[in-house]
């Protein structure tokens, strides 16, 4: 683990790196998320601000302040005692670093002191690199599956962590 970058909750006024490191991520690992570039391209700043204040969002960062990664943890609105893992990213300069065991501890982290009792995530079925890091996190396949939305030609693996 590298002690070059920091991983801190982010706040409101982080909106703008936020969204850069979102859309990064968008544009570079597209079959990796459920969303597209296109539809996030499209939001406001008062969405990126709402899209903050209603998860706990994750970024690392370099000590002058570089943002080079983000995963969030979100409430499951249909499962009470759920939180998701979602929008786990590293840029490629800082991969292989531990920074993706780091995002996950520190939204696994979260979820636990907001009293969850299970953390899901999805994993498209082409992305065996963050099927490691989510099993060596200690996730494991629950069997479901799902159609990625914009590819329903892919499935994405749920997987599940107990607290
Ligand atoms: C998946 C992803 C988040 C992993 O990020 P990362 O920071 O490279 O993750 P880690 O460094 O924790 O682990 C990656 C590898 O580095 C290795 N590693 C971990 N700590 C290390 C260290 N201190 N030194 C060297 N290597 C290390 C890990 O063993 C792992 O190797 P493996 O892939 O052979 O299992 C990143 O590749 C990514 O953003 N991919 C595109 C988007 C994506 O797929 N998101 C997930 C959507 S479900």
């Amino acid at each position: 683990m590298s002690d070059r970058y920091r991983v801190r909750r982010a706040v409101a006024e982080d909106w703008s790196v936020s969204r850069a490191i979102r859309l990064q991520a968008l544009a570079e690992a597209p079959l990796a998320f459920a969303s597209t570039l296109e539809r996030e391209t499209a939001f406001d700043p008062d969405q990126w601000r709402e899209r903050i204040a209603g998860a706990a969002q994750f970024l690392a960062e370099t000590d002058d302040g570089e943002v080079v990664g983000t995963a969030t943890g979100v409430a499951d609105p249909g499962e009470p005692g759920t939180t998701l893992l979602v929008a786990m990213f590293v840029a490629p300069p800082a991969r292989g670093q531990g920074l993706g065991d780091r995002l996950v501890a520190a939204v696994v982290d979260q979820a636990r002191s907001d009293g969850a009792d299970r953390v899901l995530l999805h994993v498209v079925e082409t992305n065996p690199g963050a099927e490691r890091l989510y099993a060596r996190c200690g996730f494991a396949r629950t069997g479901a599956t799902v159609p990625l939305p914009h590819r329903p030609d892919l499935i994405e693996h749920e997987m599940v962590l107990g607290l």
